[in-house]
């Protein structure tokens, strides 16, 4: 009678850690989704707007068209305005931003898009700017002036 109790303790103990440690790995697995989910960046906590009230015409249509409405969707748009990307560096995240399941953002919004962060490089981030590699540099004049030339 006494051992038969102790064997049941025992079952029952260990079914108690089995069940507990599948809560523990359920909960762990879904606290691990959420913070990539939510994953914080730095930038994200920079301001969510740019004043482009002073930009020529075709970047405040690019800026208040486009830019401001799709890249918020997933996150807001202090991720793509604080973060210091290099020209190069901008047109293959554009792309892997568009890429991005039900993103939205056609292949044109992505150029738009593209084209208006070149000029807001030159434009607001003037000491990054000043920093910029020749080619870097070239790149972006190379966009503006297109851009100009075309509106
Ligand atoms: C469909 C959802 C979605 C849309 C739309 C979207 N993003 Fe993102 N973005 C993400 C996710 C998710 C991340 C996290 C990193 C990753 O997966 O690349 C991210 C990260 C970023 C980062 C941070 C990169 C870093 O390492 O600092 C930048 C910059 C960025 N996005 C810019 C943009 C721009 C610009 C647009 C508009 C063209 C845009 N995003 C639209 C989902 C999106």
């Amino acid at each position: 009678m006494i051992l038969e109790r102790i064997g049941y303790c025992i079952v029952s103990w260990k079914r108690k850690a089995a069940l507990c440690l599948v809560m523990a790995t359920v909960a762990g697995l879904g606290m691990v989704s959420v913070a990539v989910a939510k994953k914080v960046f730095e930038a994200d906590k920079g301001p969510k707007t740019i004043d482009v009230s002073g930009y020529p015409k075709p970047y405040q249509e690019r800026y208040n068209k486009i830019f401001s409405k799709k890249c918020r969707k997933c996150h807001t748009l202090a991720r793509p305005i604080n973060t210091n990307f290099e020209p190069t560096k901008w047109e293959k995240y554009v792309k892997r931003m568009m890429r991005k399941k039900d993103s939205g953002i056609k292949s044109e919004d992505g150029e738009n898009i593209w084209q208006f962060l070149m000029f807001d490089t030159k434009e607001r981030r003037k000491s990054f700017w000043e920093k910029l590699p020749e080619d870097e540099k070239k790149l972006i004049e190379e966009s503006i002036k297109k851009v100009m030339s075309e509106n």
